[in-house]
């Protein structure tokens, strides 16, 4: 078996900086075309000049791969908007606190009409963290009734749930024009019991946590069909060995070595292969209106064993056979 999936788009990725970078954007450029990437860095990316300093840095080590960079929204953001008018922004809001490297997001979304308002009248598009700082399993439903609110303040806003771990947001999908959604792929696979239930894994463990079957039912219809609103988006989110094993671990699964032959796996065992290609990335490039480099990517069923660490960063799925890999060129 052989599938080719032409210009595959990861919709939400960490690529971070300094010597991780180098790791990070040899798995994304292997697999992807391209990728909407996270600007939740040690100092966040919060002004243009930022964004355009980190893609560049982000081009001299990738070939054929078109980074999004989105700018993490702050009391800066609607002058550098207004600055650099004739340019389309993806901004990313992260609720102060909530995750990794979010201690200057917002803390109330009153704050920030105006420039709802004029990235609604722009077309640009507002990709959402959406947890409460409420208890761990509940957070992310009680985002929900915030979601319904913006979606019907400003209609013509485009709205991204990242990384939705619940069928309470599942279910916002059909029920809002101007709502989308990203998928994980940890989320399609794994509930809490693959994270506690047994030995504790923490390198599943991650903002949003993983959930319920119910949950992973509910994400796994929406992604098995490909609906129109959902964008394959894998969260890899890297950090060393020492930050994840370790009493206070740090949230973030390090998906990226694995993402498309983990991902064809599965949508084979569930009779899906048909919906892949819009799922990683033909949905992402309507929605986004993308222009991506032309590179094919081939995924062929031939078994290979996970690393058990690169570069000093254990990736989901270590030590694991795989029965798909990416073929070589
Ligand atoms: C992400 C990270 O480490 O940057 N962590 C995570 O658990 N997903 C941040 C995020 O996307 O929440
Ligand atoms: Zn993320």
């Amino acid at each position: 078996m052989r599938l080719t999936i032409n210009s595959p788009f990861d919709a939400h990725l960490h690529l971070r900086e300094g010597d991780m970078l180098k790791t990070t954007t040899r798995f994304a450029t292997r697999m992807f075309a391209g990728a909407v990437v996270m600007p939740n860095l040690s100092k966040p990316i919060d002004t243009f000049e930022a964004m355009e300093r980190y893609k560049a840095q982000i081009q001299e080590l990738s070939r054929d791969f078109e980074p999004i960079v989105a700018l993490f929204l702050n009391e800066k953001t609607e002058e550098e908007i207004k600055r650099h008018g004739d340019r389309a922004f993806t901004v990313k809001l992260y609720p102060r606190g909530v995750t990794t490297n979010s201690a200057g997001g917002a803390v109330s979304l009153d704050e920030y009409g105006a420039l709802f308002g004029l990235m609604e009248e722009r077309g640009d598009a507002l990709l959402v963290h959406g947890e409460t700082d409420g208890e761990v399993l509940l957070r992310e439903g009680e985002f929900a009734p915030i979601y319904e609110r913006l979606a019907k303040t400003y209609p013509k806003l485009k709205i991204v749930m990242e990384h939705i771990s619940t069928e309470v947001l599942a279910n916002l999908l059909d029920r809002h024009k101007n709502l989308y959604a990203t998928i994980t792929l940890h989320h399609l696979l794994f509930t809490l019991d693959d994270l506690l239930g047994g030995r504790l894994n923490p390198h599943l463990f991650c903002k949003p946590i993983v959930k319920t079957a119910a949950d992973r039912a509910a994400l796994r219809r929406l992604a098995f069909s490909a609906h129109e609103k959902t964008m394959f988006g894998s969260d890899s989110a890297p950090h060393y060995r020492g930050c994840k094993e370790r009493a206070g671990a740090a949230a973030g699964v390090f998906s990226a070595p694995v993402l498309l032959p983990e991902l064809t796996r599965l949508f084979m065992e569930h009779s899906s292969a048909g919906c892949l290609r819009r799922f990683v990335g033909q949905n992402a490039k309507r929605i986004y209106n993308l222009n991506l480099p032309h590179k094919t990517v081939t995924i062929e069923d031939a078994p290979q064993t996970v690393e058990n660490e690169c570069d000093g960063v254990v990736p989901m799925l270590f030590g694991k056979r795989l029965a798909y890999r990416v073929a070589a060129d």
